[in-house]
């Protein structure tokens, strides 16, 4: 089978090098980086440029395309070369909606008894305005409609916050059309935690959880990031609670999507908080989390392409994943000043001197004269997989060590949240 992975970060790598270990060496990519040039041809294309993205997948004889990020999909990737008779793995553009309108999963969410915090949507800002200045109690959070590259929640302490947060995303529209329309919502305290499942758009088979640490600094300080790094298991969903996140949020999403007449085929992530009144649903994504790829992955014993493939097909049930007892551990190397500014063009060094078992995700890297160089904001993920958590954090940051970039920046303290 010829493979075509779409996507350029480590979540992309991470399926790539999955895929490649289940013994499949036909692999493409598109644009991938250094990392995923190793094991598949990447191709200078962008994912957007949709038409350029088929000509590849006729010229090269693509079997099946596996679409790895949001913005490709809540545009429509999955219709579009399903329409030139191209297996694509991923929800379409009406199922992508779960992720990409915050608004329509709230709805969904309300008509089909699946817990999530109480909310109001606002198309106009006058309206969301108003609203803001009867709260009494805050904090609330404040989430621009649509896309917008992990940065469009805002937690708001106070009401001048939460105007600010109003006028950033309606007024100066820094998401652009993400801002169209806003969700207001009720805090919600406990912790966070991710849960992961391959739909068929009917049926699921239930992959595993991670947590992913998304502020810039240790002690989950600064702004927020796409990921500094994450862990898989979380030890706070023990079997009980998993098995009812299955059956009232997944399970339930899954029901509502298809009775909406958007069946959701692909990868069907829940961002859940586990609050004192039980788990509730902080958003839903339509894709793999990154860098929750990164540890799910490692740790998947069955074959990760045989369930995309049935997947597509409306074919899940009865299958079930085989996962390894242990932890994985990522921890994202970055460069400094990310998601701000940063500088990027330096050598990567220190590979050589990694141990066997420890596994490099390339994220935004790219081959230069024979060296590997820095290409943007998140630059390497740094993979261990051990007994236990501590184990693997220990390991990870012995590894990390040995990598070395002008102005490299990561956070130290990745799985404190669950290690005894
Ligand atoms: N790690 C967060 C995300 O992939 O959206």
């Amino acid at each position: 089978m010829r493979i075509l992975i779409i996507g350029n970060g480590g979540r992309e790598h991470a399926i790539t090098w999955k895929i490649y270990n289940e013994g499949y060496k036909d692999l493409f990519c598109i644009p991938g980086n250094a990392g995923i040039s190793d094991i598949a041809e990447c191709a200078d294309i962008k994912v957007n440029e949709f038409d350029k993205v088929k000509d590849f997948c006729l010229e090269k004889r693509i079997d099946f395309v596996v679409v790895g990020p949001d913005n490709p999909l809540a545009d429509g990737i999955v219709d579009y070369l399903e329409s030139f008779g191209i297996k694509t793995f991923g929800p379409t553009k009406d199922a992508a909606m779960i992720e990409s309108s915050k608004a329509f999963a709230k709805d969904l969410m309300k008509k089909y008894g699946i817990e999530t915090a109480r909310y109001e949507v606002f198309t106009n800002y006058e309206d969301a305005y108003k609203f803001v200045n009867q709260i009494s109690k805050y904090p609330i959070v404040i989430k621009a409609d649509g896309l917008a590259l992990g940065k469009g929640v805002i937690i708001a302490n106070t009401n001048q916050e939460a105007v600010e947060a109003l006028d950033l995303i309606m007024k100066e529209r820094v998401f652009g059309n993400a801002g169209n329309k806003v969700v207001i919502e009720d805090y919600l305290i406990g912790e966070e935690v991710s849960v992961f499942v391959v739909s068929d758009g009917k049926d699921i088979v239930p992959l595993t959880t991670a947590r992913d640490h998304k502020k810039a600094f240790d002690g989950d300080k600064g702004p927020n990031t796409g990921g500094m790094g994450a862990f898989s298991p979380s030890k706070l969903v023990n079997k009980a609670v998993f098995e009812d996140i299955l059956e009232n949020i997944m399970l339930r999403a899954v029901y509502g999507m298809r009775k909406e007449g958007r069946p959701f085929k692909g990868v069907l992530y829940g961002g859940l908080i586990l609050t004192e009144e039980g788990p509730k649903v902080l958003e839903f994504n339509a894709r793999f989390g990154d860098p929750e790829a990164q540890v799910i992955l490692p740790l998947m014993k069955s074959e990760l392409i045989e369930i995309m493939v049935k997947a597509r097909e409306g074919n899940l049930k009865g299958i079930e994943p085989k996962f390894d007892e242990g932890y994985s551990l990522c921890v994202v190397l970055v460069s400094r000043g990310y998601p701000d500014k940063y500088d990027i063009g330096f050598e990567i060094n220190g590979f050589e001197n990694l141990d066997k078992g420890t596994i490099v995700f390339h994220a935004n890297t790219k081959k230069e004269n024979g060296k590997i160089k820095t290409a943007g904001g998140r630059v390497l993920n740094v993979v261990r997989k051990e007994k236990t958590l501590k184990e693997a954090k220990e390991k990870v940051y012995e590894e990390v060590r040995k990598i070395n970039f002008e102005n490299i920046f990561y956070r130290t303290d990745i799985g404190d949240k669950e290690i005894d």
